[in-house]
């Protein structure tokens, strides 16, 4: 898949997942149960108006990341605002007005409208958190400016060649001494063509991870010192989606094909009901069974400039 495509098939499928729980269409109960398995509390789910946790993630980031009241935080890939309303929250809870400033940065236009109403509906103080649509490969927001970035399942939905830009703007924005927290499913091994290929599984945050080794180098070529990069693999079981939900890692929809897409919007095809031979064509072709465990792994990343 070239890059192109890439950004095409990741950004119509996790729109079409804010559409959903646009219209109400979330499953709140296994959504938490991922969310709850990936180390959420009960007290952070609840705290959450619906649509906000998506089943989305695949760890948590700010579970150790010792967030203070007073500081900036930018959160790479922000979805429906887990991890932004989560990260307010526990500024609340240290400080009834916080000084900081929390920032969700997503690709998909849906998605932001869908956390800007969820982040309405959450009782939080003016211009508490903020989300803005952009790649996060080009934030625009201000270098030398933030004290920790997160990010929950999302750069491996990067493409290969993008990624290394993406450590260059976390290095960028950071201030010196600002610390980096990622959740993340990184690869055990080279995968074959024909996962890496396979649109479902780049969705699911499986056929588009890295190795350790990649991140590292990206990470020391961004300019991080060596010794402050950890790697922790949390040995989460990542078969929840589908044993939970039924569905291929963290995507909750099946892909459409980049071609079908641009086909429907000139000559209505691929509705629901009629599927034709030219779009069934490219359809992903995992068909939900394999095994999560056997490719990838979730860490936790850490990282101080
Ligand atoms: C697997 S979801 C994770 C959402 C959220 N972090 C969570 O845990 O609920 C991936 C999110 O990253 C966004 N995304 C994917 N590629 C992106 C990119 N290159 N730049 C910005 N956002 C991106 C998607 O639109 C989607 O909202």
């Amino acid at each position: 898949m070239n890059s192109t495509t890439v950004y095409e098939t990741v950004n119509n499928t996790y729109s079409l997942i804010a559409s959903n729980a646009e219209a109400g269409k979330a499953e709140e109960g296994k959504n938490s149960q991922i969310a709850s398995s990936f180390g959420y509390s009960a007290e952070e789910l609840a705290s959450l108006p619906s649509g906000t946790n998506l089943g989305l993630s695949c760890g948590n980031p700010l579970a150790t990341a010792n967030l203070k009241p007073d500081e900036t935080l930018v959160d790479l890939g922000s979805g429906g605002g887990l991890d932004c309303l989560v990260a307010a929250r526990q500024m609340l809870k240290a400080d009834s007005s916080p000084s900081g400033k929390v920032f969700g940065i997503d690709r998909s236009e849906t998605m932001v409208a869908l956390a800007q109403r969820n982040a309405g509906k959450a009782n939080l103080p003016d211009g508490l958190v903020q989300f803005i649509q952009a790649p996060i490969s080009e934030i625009p927001l201000q270098s030398s400016t933030v004290d920790l970035i997160v990010s929950n399942c999302v750069i491996n939905l990067v493409p290969d060649e993008d990624k290394p830009i993406v450590f260059k703007e976390m290095h960028r924005l950071l201030k010196p001494g600002g610390r980096v927290a990622v959740s993340d499913l990184l690869a055990k091994t080279q995968m074959p063509d024909h996962i890496r290929q396979d649109a479902a599984l780049l969705c699911g945050c499986l056929a588009g991870a890295s190795l350790v080794e990649e991140y590292q180098r990206w990470f020391e070529e961004a300019g991080f010192q060596k010794e402050s990069i950890v790697f922790v693999n949390t040995e989460k079981d990542l078969n929840v989606y589908q044993e939970l939900a039924g569905r291929d890692g963290c995507c909750a929809v099946e892909p459409e094909p980049v071609a079908c897409a641009t086909e429907k919007k000139s000559a209505g095809c691929c509705s629901k009901d009629t599927q034709p031979k030219s779009c069934g064509a490219d359809k992903p072709q995992s068909g939900g069974k394999v095994d999560f465990n056997e490719w990838v792994a979730s860490y936790q990343i850490y990282a101080v400039k």
